[in-house]
């Protein structure tokens, strides 16, 4: 029997802060009976918990403009809409990446284009090139679990072939790059309150802007085409209304928002502390190499990443920690789009919706496993160490001296 760590701890992270400030929120907007973001009982003081959120976003992101919208996933289809992407278009996507972050894209009637990652799990910036056509649009970044992909490459081949940069930053709220905060480096950005992120209101998402006619659009997107008199004040009106879909947040969603937005830094704080127990002990170990990050310091540090040299040392490795009563499973729910069941299928709702209706025999070139190489050897011997606001410096030490305990056992002191 190995000794058990001092506490195993659910890794949570804005989920296990909840306290006292959501309550008050919350509280607040109930005992004024006003659930709805853009009317209320009183005109001379409208609702204005949503309305804060934003403000309290753009400050904290260091954006111009925010908008508080249902989910994140709900924040991708709004951002691809205001900036214009549809049928006929190609968004360049990461291989190994959220659900939504391909089916956001077939959702606006683009065709998403997988890329490879590289060793950070983040889309690898030299796929921009290989990847481009005359139909590509944008790249959707994804800074998977925390950490910054390669922002100055991307944002460089990006400009230089005139392509979008969405951010998505779901999984990394409140990290940074080079100290400018993810989300707010590309064209748009979008971030999730959904129960497992570093912020959460149970649902929710979040985008984030400089650019005012993305602002207008993705609020006319978002509210069936409307524009109403708070987003006037924050912006004038510059377009015209289209057939937008209601992706809007309701009060109580954006106090509990609120709130956590007001932690996010604390949660990164602690989260980034533990890590920094942990890692330069990994990063000793002959057989294990730390996952490389392209700004290490602005990770938010709630997940660790470390890669064995081959799968079945993985394997081993997380067999040995599991023992020793450390968490390690992957638990992201991420898998490479290729292996999942709408990209085998390769429909849409309706069949004229689906952007590879023209690709035949399906799965065509580009959307199988062997078109991955490199994503699929990453993804099979990396080893996951969630870290979270309930774990205390005795669980980072512990898990640090299990990965040596552990790597001592199978390789030799
Ligand atoms: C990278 C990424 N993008 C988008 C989303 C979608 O967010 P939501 O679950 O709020 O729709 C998630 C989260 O689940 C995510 O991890």
């Amino acid at each position: 029997m190995h000794p058990m760590p001092v506490s195993r701890p659910e890794p949570g992270l804005g989920s296990a802060a909840l306290g006292a400030e959501e309550e008050a929120l919350v509280l607040d907007v109930l005992r004024r009976r006003e659930l709805f973001r853009y009317y209320g009982n009183d005109p001379q003081h409208p609702p204005r918990m949503a309305a804060e959120l934003e403000k309290e976003a753009v400050a904290l992101f260091g954006t111009r403009f925010a908008l508080a919208v249902t989910s994140g996933t709900a924040a991708l289809e709004v951002a691809l809409a205001a900036a214009g992407i549809g049928p006929g278009d190609e968004v360049i996507v990461p291989a190994w990446s959220w659900i939504s972050c391909f089916t956001s894209v077939v959702r606006c009637g683009a065709r998403p284009v997988l890329a490879e990652v590289d060793a950070s799990l983040c889309i690898d910036a030299g796929e921009i090139a290989r990847l481009q056509t005359r139909q590509t649009r944008a790249v959707l970044v994804v800074h998977y679990q925390g950490a910054a992909a390669d922002m100055d490459r991307i944002m460089e081949e990006s400009a230089s072939r005139n392509l979008l940069v969405i951010e998505d930053g779901a999984e990394a709220p409140g990290a940074t790059h080079r100290g400018r905060r993810l989300g707010s480096i590309g064209d748009i950005g979008i971030y999730s309150f959904q129960h497992n992120k570093p912020m959460t209101a149970g649902e929710g998402g979040l985008i984030v802007t400089r650019h005012p006619h993305l602002y207008e659009r993705a609020v006319r997107m978002h509210d069936l085409g409307q524009y109403r008199a708070l987003h006037a004040r924050v912006c004038p009106p510059a377009w015209s209304s289209f057939a937008g879909g209601q992706y809007r947040m309701s009060e109580l969603t954006a106090a509990v928002a609120l709130a956590q937005l007001r932690k996010l830094d604390r949660i990164r704080d602690h989260c980034r502390a533990l890590k920094a127990r942990i890692a330069p002990r990994i990063g000793a170990l002959p057989h294990l190499q730390l996952r490389p990050l392209s700004d290490p310091a602005g990770d938010f540090g709630f997940e660790l990443y470390f890669y064995a040299e081959t799968a079945a040392a993985a394997a081993e490795l997380r067999r040995r920690l599991d023992a020793r009563g450390v968490w390690c499973q992957q638990r992201t729910g991420t898998y490479p789009h290729y292996r999942r069941d709408y990209v085998i299928s390769g429909m849409a709702a309706h069949p004229s919706l689906s952007p590879f209706r023209e690709l035949s025999p399906w799965p065509a070139p580009g959307y199988r496993p062997e078109d991955f190489p490199r994503t699929e050897d990453l993804t099979s011997r990396f080893v996951a160490l969630p870290l979270g606001w309930h774990y205390t410096k005795a669980d980072a030490d512990h898990i640090a001296a299990s990965v040596e305990a552990a790597h001592a056992e199978l390789f030799g002191a």
